[in-house]
Formats: structure tokens, C-alpha cells, sequence
């Protein structure tokens, strides 16, 4: 097998996976202003709706094709000349074009959603990608459900699309049903199988219905992987895609393993993920990797001091890396001495260490009795002990 490229590309679908889920809808400006901090972020494609849709997607695609500089700008279409045609116009003033080509084919797919034969799904495949290569720079074409497939089909299918001219191919593991080790070794035997392959990029695309979308990205990288699809927050279809943040991410933190470039700036994830949040009906959970707001909180006494000393014993990443707020030591039950003193050196209060063996005492009390604790509460018990002195 020929080398492979030392730089993974982020193919970004927030504003059209992502958003196809419930709450998540955007209106036309806030795509475009999303848009502009994908671009920003250094996205390498940038998929801005399904143009066949609505009205309402193909005047969002065709904004930003008019206005984002930078990303390729990428429009979903089924494996159907009328699909095609409204993609390609709604690409028609972007920079760089790309036409995304979806068609299932796993048996479940073909025989209850399509109602076609396998025959009839390698002739689509074919003329749709033909007839896509007039209108993009590139073309690229995911069997859907990639996963779930009869794996001689998924490798006949593949090689027909990229004999038509696609330059992509990207393998959805689009219920989420792969484990990483199934999905790292698709790509590989893909790969090898199929003639051709070695001239073309090969993409992941995974949903998190087991919470292994992003381990099974990570996989398909290992297995030849080039170009990874996911959106910000890991907002998408039922339990959403995989997390651009947290690939971009493990891909920093763990260099040491993947020795993988890409273009993404790190420092901007966090933004970028609060102006979605502001967008859409949700945030990311607290407990969220990278960009949940206890990313970088600590609240164990053991954990406190260790940070306190050195902030590498329990973070692996600085919040600054991410474009996060600084770490938070939150008070609470679980709190010890060495935090209790540095949140009131904080406030300016000295202690001596008899006073904060006291103010201690007093504080666990507190915080047996409160969820959270106030700084308000920290003033009173330090004022409490001196009126009591
Ligand atoms: O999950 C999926 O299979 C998709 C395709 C359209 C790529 O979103
Ligand atoms: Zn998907």
C-alpha cells in the first residue's frame, strides 16, 4: 500500500448532520455566522446543508458559498440527478466545490428504505457520481450504513464509485454500531481490496448511539483514515456525530501515538463551541471532554492539591490550550485545606495555620449542609471566627 499523507482533514457537518436533530435548527444568518467560526477554527471542508432539502438549506449552502473563504464548501446529495443538479447550484460561487453523494448499502437499507437490488444500487453509484464530477471539484461518496454492510458489496460498491470519478469515500458508521477494532480493520481491508483506493482519500463518519463515535474516528484514522467527519459539541442525528473538539483534541494530546497533522486551532474550540451552545436549544453537558464547563474543574481535596502543585498530576490538557476558561477549584465536601487557603488568599485573607485549621473545621460544616458554596460563604465564616476571637 502506497504512503499515506502525515495530515488528517476535518470535514465539519455541524450545519447539516448536526443540525438535523432535534433542537438544532438554525436559522440562515446564524449558519453563516457559525460559518465564519468553522472557517476561522481552520476546518478543511465544510459541509453547509442537504441543498434538496428546503429552500431554507439551499439558500443557507448557497450563502455561505458566496461568503466563506477558506473551507471547501461541500453540498449533501442522494444518488439522484435532481439532488445533484441543486447541490451543484447551490456550490455554484463557492471557492472550492464538493458534491457529497450518500446511497445505502447495506441489505436492511436497500431492501426496506431504497427497494432496489444490490445491481440497481452499483448502477446509481455510478451514474450519480459521473454526473456529479461535471459540477465539483470533488466528488465525494459515502455508502450509508457502510458498517452494517455485506463487506464484498461495500468493497464492489466503492471501487464503482471511485472508477466514476469520486476522490472521497467515506465509510459511515451511521447507526453507530461499530466498535473501534471492527472499524479500524473496514478501513484497512477496504483499502486493500479495492482497486484504486490508494488514489483517494478515505473518510470516517460515526455517530455516538454506543458512545464510540469518537473511538471509532480515532480507529479509522489508525486503519488509513485521512479525513474525519464530525461537528461541534457532537451535536447530530439521534446520540449525535463525533466531537470535533475531542478528536482534535486526542490528536494533540496523544501526538505521541498519531504523529498526524491537521489544521484545526486549537485555541479556538471553546468559542467556537459556546457559539453553538448560545445557538441552538442546548449546551454541552457539564462533564463534557474539552468544552464541558467541569472540563477543568476540580473538587476532591486529593485532586486540589495536586493541581495546586502542578496542574499536569490531573489535567492533560491546559484550558488555555482549548481557548477555556482557567481551571476551577470548586469548593465543596470534598475539599481540603490546601484549596480552602487558596481560595481565601483569593479573597484576601491570610490565615495563620491555626485560624485555617478553624475556618476549616467551620467550612466542612458548611459544606455538609450546602450543595454550593459561595465565595459569600467562605467571607462569613472567616468573619464569624474574628467577631468570635
Ligand atoms: O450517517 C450517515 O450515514 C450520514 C451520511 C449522509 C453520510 O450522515
Ligand atoms: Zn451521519
Amino acid at each position: 500500500m502506497s504512503k499515506l499523507p502525515d495530515t488528517v482533514h476535518f470535514f465539519d457537518t455541524t450545519l447539516r448532520d448536526g443540525e438535523q436533530s432535534p433542537g438544532c435548527s438554525m436559522t440562515q444568518p446564524e449558519k453563516l455566522a457559525m460559518a465564519r467560526s468553522l472557517a476561522d477554527l481552520g476546518v478543511d471542508i465544510l459541509e453547509a446543508g442537504f441543498a434538496i432539502a428546503s429552500d431554507g438549506d439551499f439558500e443557507a449552502i448557497d450563502r455561505i458559498a458566496r461568503e466563506i473563504r477558506g473551507p471547501v464548501i461541500c453540498s449533501l446529495a442522494r444518488a439522484k440527478a435532481e439532488d445533484i443538479e441543486r447541490a451543484a447550484r447551490s456550490l455554484e460561487h463557492a471557492q472550492r466545490r464538493r458534491i457529497h453523494i450518500f446511497l445505502a448499502s447495506s441489505d436492511l437499507h436497500l431492501e426496506y428504505k431504497l427497494k432496489i437490488s444490490r445491481e440497481q444500487a452499483l448502477e446509481l453509484a455510478a451514474k450519480s457520481v459521473a454526473q456529479a464530477v461535471n459540477f465539483a471539484d470533488e466528488v465525494e461518496f459515502s455508502p450509508e450504513d457502510a458498517t452494517r454492510s455485506d463487506r464484498d458489496f461495500l468493497c464492489k460498491i466503492v471501487g464503482v464509485a471511485i472508477e466514476a470519478g469520486a476522490t472521497i469515500i467515506n465509510m459511515p458508521d451511521t447507526v453507530g454500531y461499530a466498535t473501534p477494532d471492527e472499524y479500524r480493520a473496514m478501513f484497512r481491508e477496504v483499502r486493500e481490496r479495492v482497486p484504486g483506493a490508494d488514489k483517494v482519500t478515505f473518510s470516517s463518519h460515526t455517530h455516538d448511539d454506543l458512545g464510540l463515535a469518537v473511538a471509532n474516528a480515532l480507529a479509522a484514522i489508525e486503519g488509513g483514515a485521512r479525513q474525519v467527519e464530525c461537528t461541534i459539541n457532537g451535536i447530530g442525528e439521534r446520540a449525535g456525530n463525533s466531537a470535533l473538539e475531542e478528536i482534535a483534541a486526542a490528536l494533540h494530546v496523544r501526538s505521541d501515538r498519531f504523529g498526524l497533522k491537521n489544521n484545526i486551532k486549537l485555541d479556538h474550540l471553546y468559542s467556537v463551541s459556546q457559539l453553538l451552545s448560545n445557538t441552538i436549544s442546548f449546551g454541552p453537558s457539564p462533564n463534557k471532554a474539552v468544552v464541558g464547563s467541569n472540563a477543568f474543574a476540580h473538587e476532591s481535596g486529593i485532586h486540589q492539591h495536586g493541581v495546586l502543585s502542578n496542574p499536569l498530576t490531573y489535567e492533560i490538557m491546559t484550558p488555555a490550550s482549548v481557548g477555556a476558561p482557567t481551571n476551577r477549584l470548586v469548593l465543596g465536601k470534598h475539599s481540603g485545606r490546601h484549596a480552602l487557603r487558596a481560595r481565601l488568599v483569593e479573597l484576601g485573607y491570610k490565615l495563620s495555620a491555626e485560624d485555617l485549621e478553624v475556618a476549616y473545621r467551620a467550612f466542612t460544616e458548611v459544606a455538609d449542609r450546602k450543595k454550593n458554596i459561595y465565595d459569600q460563604d467562605l467571607i462569613n465564616l472567616v468573619a464569624h471566627h474574628e467577631r468570635h476571637q
